[in-house]
Formats: structure tokens, sequence, C-alpha cells
């Protein structure tokens, strides 16, 4: 692989903010300076733009089966098109152990789908959803020799996914023991699904009954129990896709107590809001995302959670289907739940809009400052998921994954334009500041401004080292 010499970029990383000069060279960050002069690299102006290392997504759903045959309409390679169009070099995605498979016998499966299609590098949690004992003893081994650090258990979705207390302290004091870590989805599942039944016995049937049969109480409720479980176990803990005020409150009072909490939230709950759900007919579907979009009183409250290190970062839970059945079919689509919202496949797109949303919502609207934007999208995700110092930062020797961004572009953030295979976006027709302009994957330019220079295959699994130990 050829050397590379970046000119004059603004890099910035989760502390540093400086111009210079970047030299690339087998795939790593080989030399920064004021001043580099290189005969034989491969030039690149970065005048004006900032120099940030690759964003790491730590929450996708690609080409994920949701059962009776529904899946994710993003391959894994459109999926990281999409990704790396966003500046996103990193995704941490999911191998779920189905009932009566062992956890290795999943993330075997997952890295045979992944490994010839993926455009960026990826690395997996596990997701148990049969915590029996031979699954257990088989966790050790996932975490020291499979590098698979970060186990998610699912506090929701009763007879699919959920499991229950002990099982979560059981797998919590398995893996805490090796430098694993359990993120949750934490729901109140089974008083949720008695909601579900209360609706649908009283015929309301529409989209809107997703929200409202998924209380921000009942999130709350399942932090504030998974923490104390995650205390007894002795072990740290991480909260996924964190959208209520209510469950904010519990980490923010166990952080408080010096319990090692950790939670992400999403664009989604940053940027929209439960009005969504008001519009009529079958559109709101869109927004069936669990959990849903919460009133601007929570927003606020995770603008504060952000700015204060209440909540460590930001992914995307990208975890898109159509809209519409046409272009992948219904199984790929929202219309499975045309009838019925309990049947709305739940999830949304968004992980090529992460760091211009963040940027221009963010730091142009002055909510978090540059150095914070880095740590939230990069280092962060680097840090807590075992990935740092390899990735995370722009530092000699570590990858050279590379985001140039333009500060004061400005575009539309469309379905029209983006790289997913999903037909709609959640912030069609929004104006952003902030564009990304070019990215490197290991010093390979892959995308140089509309144009694709990645191909499929080129992404590299990485074996994590331990997750949650962030001090
Ligand atoms: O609605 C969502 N978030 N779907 C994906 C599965 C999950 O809960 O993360
Ligand atoms: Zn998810």
């Amino acid at each position: 692989m050829g050397k590379v010499l970046i000119k004059n970029g603004r890099v910035v990383t989760a502390v540093d903010d400086y111009v210079a000069d970047v030299l690339l060279d087998d795939g790593k960050i080989e030399a920064i300076a004021r001043t580099l002069d290189v005969d034989d690299a491969e030039l690149h102006d970065a005048s004006g733009l900032l120099l940030m290392p690759g964003g790491i997504d730590a929450h996708v759903h690609m080409e994920t089966p949701m059962g009776g045959g529904i899946e994710t309409c993003d391959t894994f390679e459109t999926g990281t098109v999409s990704a790396a169009f966003g500046g996103t070099t990193t995704i941490i995605d999911f191998a779920q152990q189905f009932k009566g498979e062992g956890p290795k016998q999943a993330l075997d499966r997952r890295l045979a789908a992944a490994e010839p299609q993926c455009c960026v590098d990826y690395a997996f949690h596990v997701i148990l959803t049969d915590v029996s004992a031979s699954a257990l003893a088989e966790l050790p081994d996932l975490v020291n020799t499979e590098g698979v650090s970060s186990f998610k258990l699912y506090m929701a979705y009763p007879d699919v996914l959920m499991v229950d207390d002990a099982d979560i302290y059981r797998t919590m004091r398995k893996v805490g023991a090796h430098g694993g870590m359990v993120n949750l989805h934490a729901e109140n599942g089974v008083v949720i699904q008695a909601l579900i039944e209360e609706a649908l016995a009283a015929g309301n049937v529409s989209p809107k009954y997703h929200q409202l049969t998924r209380p921000q109480l009942m999130e709350g409720e399942a932090a504030h129990r998974v923490i104390r479980i995650a205390e007894l176990a002795e072990v740290p803990v991480y909260i996924v896709h964190l959208s209520a005020k209510e469950s904010l409150e519990a980490v923010v009072e166990a952080r408080d107590r010096g319990i090692h909490a950790f939670a992400e939230t999403c664009p989604h709950y940053l940027f929209l809001d439960d009005t969504k759900y008001d519009q009529p007919g079958f559109e709101s579907a869109k927004f069936v995302m669990t959990p849903p979009l919460r009133d601007l009183e929570c927003q606020g409250a995770l603008w504060r959670g952000l700015r204060f290190d209440d909540l460590q970062l930001v992914a995307t839970d990208h975890c898109p289907f159509c809209f519409n059945e046409k272009a992948h079919g219904i199984l790929k689509s929202k219309q499975p739940g045309k009838d019925d919202f309990s049947k709305i496949p739940n999830g949304a797109p968004g992980v090529e809009f992460r760091l211009p949303l963040l940027f221009d919502g963010g730091v142009k609207s002055g909510r978090i400052n540059l150095n914070r934007f880095v740590q939230l999208t990069s280092t962060a995700p680097a840090k807590m998921f075992g990935l740092f110092p390899q990735k995370g930062t722009i530092a000699v020797g570590s990858d050279a994954d590379i985001v140039l961004f333009d500060p004061e572009k400005r575009h539309v953030l469309s379905a029209d334009t983006h790289h997913s295979n999903v037909d709609y976006s959640l912030f069609e027709g929004r104006e952003v500041q902030g564009k990304v302009s070019k990215v490197f994957l290991r010093g390979q330019l892959i995308v140089d401004g509309d144009a694709w220079r990645g191909r499929a295959g080129m992404g590299r699994y990485y074996k994590r080292a331990a997750s949650g130990r962030i001090m």
C-alpha cells in the first residue's frame, strides 16, 4: 500500500485541535508534523477541512433477521457503503444467538456473512437469547480468544428475545470476570406486553400506539433495575439507545455513587420528538423504533447528559426497513404492520447521518464543542468497546482511518441521495452544515466527495480488548 500525505488539515481529536500534515503508510498513521514533504506519496490538500478519526458506530443492524422472515434491508455491503459516506469507518454490529444455538456459532454465522461484503472495519457484540449453562460456558473464550467483549441482553420482547433478571446477573458475573460487559436494551418487557394487549383489545392499531404502549417510566424502571443488578455483580453496565429522562436519571444517580454505568443515545432521540406520531395514516410507521421518540423535555435532558458525560456516546441503532414494499419486498418493509402497530418491524435508518447531524445540531448550535463531537462519535466508542488506541484517534501508530470534513458546506439530508437501501430518511429535507469530504480506511481513500472508491470485502474484522473499563 502506497504512502498518502494529507497537507494542512485541522487535526481534531477528543483533546487536540491544530493544523498539521499527516503521513499515512501501510495502513497506519506514520507521522504528524507541522510540515512534511515526502516524494513518493499520494497528496491530498486538506486546507480548510477538519481531519478527524473515522467514526465508530457501536450500534447497527445490517441484514438482520427479526423473526418470521423479516429482515433489515441493508446488506453488510450497502450498509457499510452508507456508513462510509457518513464518515464512519468502523461498525459494531450484532451476532444474535438463536434459541438452542451456541453463541460462537452465532458469531461464526455473522462473520461469514460480513467478511466478503463489509466495506469498512467491523466487530460484533453477541446477543444472548438463551442463557443456558452451555452458552455461559462459551463466553470466556469469546472474550479472550474471539475478541467479543460485549454481550447484549434484552429486557424487552418477552417470549422472543427477553431474558430474565437471573440470567442477566449470571451473564454479568461470567463475562465481567474476563473483561466483558453486558449491554442492555432496558425496557420492562412484560408490562409493555400488557399495554400492547390492552391497546389491541380496544381496537387501537395505528402506529401512534407503538409510542403509547412503551412509556418512559418503563424504560426508567428497567434501567434502574439493571444498574442495581450490575452493582450487585460488581461489573460495568451499558444501556443501549437510552431515550428517556427517567432512564438517564437512573444512570446519573448510579454514576454519582461511583457505579460504572454507561449509556449511549441516538441522533433520532436528540433531533426528533414524539409529535412525529401524530401524522395521519401509516406515515408515522417510519418512526417506529424502540424505544420510541420521546418528548422535548427528554431531548433537553439527553443533550445535558452528553455535555456532562452522563451519556458517553452517540450510536445510530441503524435498523432499516423500507417504508414501501416495492423496493425490497414486504419482509424488508414496514408494511407487515399496516393494520396492527405491534407487527410493524421496529427500527429506523441513520448510519449515514450521525456525523453531519451531530456536527450541525451539536457543534454549530453550541451544544457541544468540537473535541466532544470527536469523543462522542469515535474516541468514546473505541475506548468503551476495546478498540482504542488502534482506532478512535489521530496518533502515530493508530489505524489511518481518517475523515476529512468540510465544516462550512451545507447540504440536504435525503433518501434520494443517501447510499443505504432504505427508501426513506427520518430527516428528509433537513438542511445541515458540515459534510464528509473524503474518507480513508486504513490509508486507502474510500470516499472522495460523491464518488465511491472502496470495495466489498475490504473491511476487516477486529478482535476487541476489554469493554467498559473506562476510568
Ligand atoms: O427499534 C429498534 N431499535 N430495533 C432494533 C432492535 C433494538 O432494539 O435495538
Ligand atoms: Zn438496536
